[in-house]
């Protein structure tokens, strides 16, 4: 499908398109709403009022609806709460609870609910099907409602049909799916610098009236690709499904890699000079984990069954991944010679740093199998201590990287949090009772660790 601006990639082009008869460029804003104030819809929603839209976010829970209204994000997400205060000061973004009085002037609706795993692995959008027909009778058809949570093959469809015989409107209401690709840690910038901006629908009006809503804010060249609903919605699986495989497979040669005392990080570098592989997500470390990349995966191998397809990759992944926490313990256990009424340091709960998220956390499985196998931890997360002991309620938190290490048999870095690359190794000697580290993330230099007398076990750096 061409892009509607003739295949130029969008941005630079504000002031072609909106130039009216004066010559005068007119930089339109448009009323919009946000509809669930969450990670994604959260930065959706300061991104666009950054751009120079106006938005309401809507959020239903009370209690985060209060702290956002105060203009406080309840979780930590790299530069957000900034960019949310300073467009509330200016009145460009406003939050509610009450969504039939949000879309009323919106001229976009766009739908950030979460849309978690369900018990089977498919996807439970409950979330998502209670508002839209909540709004349903209420919208009228020069609207749009934009899928911007990730959201099943079909789903662009099935709410098409789903407004259709609920809307007592002449005309259709446009369905559009624009799915969101923001890394969370950096999901401003992300937002700011997409790489391409995928735009699902049947409604080439509609679609070009998306485009205008990025268009007005992006300060250089992105590609658009303008698609049907479905396209997109595999768009947004296969990319989640296939960067999971590609961490999956680093993992796995960096396993290969120490048995054959082969410096997996080398291996990366040469690799990813080919740029068909690429250099990024080529990392090992504890797992991948976040809310995204086991759900995504999930549905997507739920589809296939469901068309009796096998996704085997897709299995191997997630098997795979499991398979990763293990090796992570087995290093531990070696270094401490086992692991019944030993102490374990741990470094890092969330699922990556730059985010309190603790969701589907290496950091949290690796620690849960360490207590199952009779540890003591103590852990210390810059950002994730509060979220993490909501999942490990019996897990010690510490206030400090030294405070957890006190008495510890084994220290063991499990998120990349650039302070964990700056350890006292002196300091964790004289603290700990056995100098044993494993680093789960390649963080630190081996030979540094180990010339200050502690043990250590990276990743594939053997
Ligand atoms: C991902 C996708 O990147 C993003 O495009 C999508 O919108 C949501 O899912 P996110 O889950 O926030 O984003 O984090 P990401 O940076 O992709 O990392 C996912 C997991 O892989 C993390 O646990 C991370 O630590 C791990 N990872 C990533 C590695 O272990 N090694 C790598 O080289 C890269």
């Amino acid at each position: 499908m061409n892009d509607p601006l003739g295949n130029s990639p969008l941005g630079g082009s504000v002031n072609t398109d909106q130039k009216l008869q004066s010559g005068q460029a007119v930089v339109t804003g448009v009323p919009l709403c946000v509809i669930g104030g969450g990670f994604v819809g959260l930065v959706t929603a300061a991104g666009f009022a950054e751009f120079g839209h106006s938005v309401i976010c809507v959020e239903k829970d009370a209690a985060k609806l209060t702290s956002l209204e105060k203009g406080e994000v309840p979780f930590y997400e790299r530069d957000l709460a900034e960019l949310v205060q300073k467009n509330m000061a200016c009145g460009k973004l406003s939050f509610s609870g009450d969504i039939d009085e949000a879309i009323k002037d919106s001229q976009v609706i766009f739908i950030t609910v979460g849309t978690p795993s369900g018990a089977d692995g498919r996807t439970d959008h409950t979330a998502l099907d209670e508002v839209i027909l909540s709004l349903s009778d209420k919208l009228n058809s020069d609207q749009i409602v934009v899928l911007k949570s990730t959201v099943p093959v079909g789903t662009g469809q099935r709410i098409t049909r789903l407004l259709a015989e609920k809307n007592s409107q002449s005309e259709p209401i446009a369905v559009v799916n624009n799915p969101e690709f923001l890394r969370e840690g950096n999901a401003v910038y992300d937002f700011f610098n997409p790489q391409r901006i995928v735009i699902g629908s049947s409604s080439k009006e509609a679609s070009e009236k998306i485009v205008h809503l990025y268009r007005l804010g992006m300060i250089k060249a992105v590609p658009v690709v303008l698609t049907e609903n479905e396209t997109a919605e595999m768009i947004k699986y296969a990319s989640n499904a296939f960067l999971a495989t590609k961490v999956g497979f680093i993992n796995e040669l960096a396993g290969l890699c120490d048995l054959a005392s082969v410096n997996v990080l080398e291996v990366a570098r040469g690799m990813g000079l080919d740029p068909r592989i690429g250099p990024d997500f080529l990392d090992p470390g504890p797992g991948w984990g976040g809310s995204c990349f086991g759900k995504d995966m999930r549905e997507i191998i739920g589809m296939a069954k469901a068309n009796d397809y096998h996704w085997n990759i897709g299995q191997a992944v997630l098997d795979a991944n499991e398979k990763q926490y293990d090796w992570v313990v087995s290093k531990i256990s070696k270094l401490t010679g086992g692991l019944k009424n030993s102490k374990i340091a741990a470094l890092g709960l969330a699922f990556k740093a730059g985010t309190s998220d603790v969701r589907d956390s290496p950091a949290i499985e690796v620690i849960k199998k360490l207590i199952e196998a009779g540890a003591t931890v103590s852990a210390f997360d810059p950002q994730a201590n509060g979220e993490a002991k909501i999942a490990i309620p019996e897990l010690q938190v510490a206030e400090s990287i030294y405070e957890a290490a006190v008495d510890a048999d084994c220290l063991v870095i499990l998120t990349e949090w650039q302070e964990f690359q700056l350890l006292d190794f002196t300091r964790l000697k004289q603290t700990m009772n056995q100098p044993n580290l494993v680093d789960s993330r390649n963080l630190l230099v081996p030979e540094a660790v180990r010339k200050y007398g502690l043990k250590y076990e990276g990743m594939g750096q053997r």
